[in-house]
């Protein structure tokens, strides 16, 4: 007798019971499944699976109860460094580029990067968030280095135990200055001593998203004096969840009392690039040599707020463009408020009369607006 006729004349029925668990990258998932077979020959089963999501995962906001809120978590910070601790320093983000962006192509041969990230008593999963996120998502060979730069802490983490965790990873370097000098001297010292083709500038409180890095460096290998902005996502600074800024893509511009504003992007740009009159300063990518060529920043300036403005006039006159990159995209943490004092009390207005005085005379202050205005109705002319 063949086992076909076994089948048909028994027709019995056959009960399995199945249990399996797999973990990907950011969930652990248990299945159930009950099979129900007729002899062997045909089955049937069905499966019931429940997937735990770690802390964060996908972007999410963790979920909040009213003592996560406490002061205390936002005091050192500025945002709630108790739930930052909470979730993976790999953890997953949404991919939210415009959905042409994944076909976009890059050139073969881009130049590699010193990744400089400066610091100032930033805490420690924050900032090593920031290092994964980078290490994480961008192609090996186009990261040098990265260059922590601590402008004189003294929480005790960022210590020793940072320089124990970091010799873990051959890439990255710490280089510490010797008083408390503000965020533009300190980036100077960074700078000053990378050694990849670009120069990219980060927080310390930033995710890279997916495919972050090629999309910045093709456009400075098509013309080395474009300085290119991420789109710059909001991580929120309570519970972490990861969402695009108010409005969407968005390039940098200011209005007539020198405050930074976000324009619109025309639709034509959503996924190529957009020139920008200034860029918003925080992060952002510059051919190493073009940077000095521009003189790096006035080394005068004392706190951040004024300092996009100087390099970003200094671009515009000296030939070169700013652009901000839709396809690429970093989130940043918006504190709820600054946590520490601004050395010498020195006043934002103050920084940037001093720009403006030291950057623009007439001739280049029409030459600068000449190309504000090129810029905004044909961003291909410069
Ligand atoms: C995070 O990813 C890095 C590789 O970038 C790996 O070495 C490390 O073990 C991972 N850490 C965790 C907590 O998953
Ligand atoms: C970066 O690129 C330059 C030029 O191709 C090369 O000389 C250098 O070794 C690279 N650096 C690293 C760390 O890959």
């Amino acid at each position: 007798m063949t086992s076909q006729n076994v089948c048909r004349e028994k027709g019995q029925l056959l009960w399995l019971y199945l249990m399996c668990f797999f973990i990907n990258a950011s969930n652990v998932c248990v299945c159930v499944c009950v099979c129900v077979c007729v002899c062997v020959c045909v089955c049937v089963c069905v499966c019931v699976c429940v997937c735990f999501a770690g802390n964060g995962e996908q972007g999410k906001a963790f979920p909040l109860t009213e003592t996560d809120r406490v002061d205390q978590a936002y005091r050192e910070n500025g945002f709630n460094i108790y739930i930052s601790d909470q979730i993976s320093l790999n953890r997953s983000l949404p991919d939210i580029r415009h959905a042409n962006c994944k076909q976009k192509l890059y050139a073969e041969k881009l130049p590699n990067t010193s990744i400089i990230i400066p610091f100032h008593n930033e805490g420690w999963s924050s900032l090593l968030r920031t290092v994964h996120s980078v290490l994480n998502r961008s192609p090996p060979q186009l990261i040098a280095e990265v260059i922590l730069v601590d402008d004189f802490s003294d929480k005790e983490h960022l210590k020793a135990s940072l320089e124990e965790y970091m010799m873990r990873m051959p890439k990255v370097r710490i280089l510490r200055t010797k008083k408390r000098e503000g965020l533009i001297r300190t980036r100077l010292l960074g700078a000053g001593s990378a050694k990849g083709e670009v120069i990219t500038f980060l927080d310390s409180h930033c995710e890279a998203n997916v495919n972050w890095l090629p999309p910045l460096l093709d456009r400075i290998a098509q013309n080395r004096k474009t300085i290119v902005c991420p789109m710059i996502d909001v991580i929120d600074h309570d519970n972490f969840g990861y969402d695009t800024q108010a409005g969407g893509a968005m390039r940098g511009a200011f209005d007539w009392e020198m405050y930074y504003k976000r324009i619109p992007i025309p639709p034509e740009h959503m996924v190529k690039r957009a020139g920008s009159p200034v860029m918003a300063g925080g992060l952002f990518a510059v051919d190493r040599k073009w940077f000095w060529e521009l003189g790096g920043y006035d080394t005068g300036l004392e706190i951040w707020g004024g300092e996009q403005y100087e390099i970003s006039f200094k671009v515009w006159m000296c030939g070169g463009r700013m652009e901000d990159i839709p396809c690429s995209r970093v989130g940043h943490i918006y504190r709820k408020y600054v946590p520490y004092k601004v050395p010498g009390g020195i006043s934002l207005a103050k920084v940037i009369l001093r720009t403006l005085q030291k950057t623009l005379d007439l001739t280049l202050l029409i030459i600068f607006f000449k190309n504000l205005h090129f810029s905004i109705s044909m961003p291909q002319v410069c």
